[in-house]
């Protein structure tokens, strides 16, 4: 069995301080094995945000991997934008914007979706040679292990706005996912959480792939939804997406999912309101 937390845009620069307090002793009373970030660890990607996300990662009592998003290259100095967009990302956060991480159970798999160049950059893209480097890494992954794929911009819409924009070339880039025995597919930056199977979208792509979004851990920058990550457990043929959301003092288990492997498929088998979110 393995724990995930999933966290997304932190939003240095615009966060509460008393809720990053509480995730960081949320994620220490839980204990993950692995904590998650899908981007916009900042506001506007200045270096103090980035000191800021960097002091929050040193408290990080877990391992972790992040990738970038949209609001973590710099905007307001166009030299930088073009011609260095991650440096600030590289130095404060990790030199590898698209980290690996492996266990004995999972393998996880990041993709740098954020991009200074195109004219659209706040939307994100694939680039074709990171659905190669995504075949790549899984290629020598071992068989058994569940394989877990995170990036910032989402490849599903929310059930309640389809025609949500998503990551560009989001059809090829599951086709190489699909191809990678992916069976998991994080991200954020849509601040709005929810769960769901890719192939309730995408009628082309022909296995499940089970997608969690998060919404904004620590920032005011709220979409008519609380602040709140995903715990995530994974348990041989079971899949279990916890929101964990701020409730004022803390943060509380809230919309409970589970999903049962059923052949090549994922079910969903009971959704549980939890004690502390209304149904609905
Ligand atoms: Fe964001
Ligand atoms: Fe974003």
């Amino acid at each position: 069995m393995r724990t995930i937390a999933h966290m997304s845009d932190l939003h240095f620069g615009r966060v509460r301080t008393e809720i990053v307090q509480a995730l960081l002793a949320d994620v220490a009373a839980l204990s993950p094995t692995l904590v998650v970030i899908s981007g916009d660890l900042t506001q506007r990607a200045s270096r103090a945000q980035y000191e800021a996300a960097e002091a929050f990662l040193a408290r990080m009592p877990v391992p972790w991997v992040a990738v970038p998003g949209n609001h973590d290259i710099p905007t307001l100095n166009p030299i930088t934008r073009f011609t260095r967009p991650l440096s600030r990302f590289r130095r404060h956060v990790s030199r590898d914007a698209q980290p690996f991480w492996m266990d004995e159970e999972i393998a996880v798999c990041g993709i740098n979706t954020a991009r200074s160049w195109v004219w659209d950059w706040s939307h994100g893209r694939v680039s074709w040679s990171q659905m190669e480097s995504v075949r790549e890494a899984m290629r020598d992954v071992p068989p058994d292990r569940f394989r877990i794929v995170f990036a910032h911009h989402p490849f599903l819409p929310p059930p309640t706005a389809p025609g949500t924009r998503l990551v560009g070339r989001a059809v090829p880039a599951l086709k190489a996912l699909e191809e990678a025995g992916v069976e998991m597919l994080l991200a954020g930056h849509l601040h709005r959480a929810y769960t769901g199977d890719i192939m309730s979208h995408h009628t082309h792509v022909a296995r499940s792939i089970l997608v969690a979004q998060a919404s904004t851990a620590t920032s005011t920058r709220l979409r008519s939804e609380p602040n709140a990550y995903n715990l995530i457990t994974i348990d041989g043929p079971s899949v279990i997406f916890e929101v964990r959301s701020w409730e004022g003092a803390s943060f509380m288990p809230g919309l409970v999912t589970r999903f049962r492997r059923d052949g090549s498929r994922w079910i969903r088998v009971e959704t549980d309101p939890g004690p502390g979110i209304a149904a609905g």
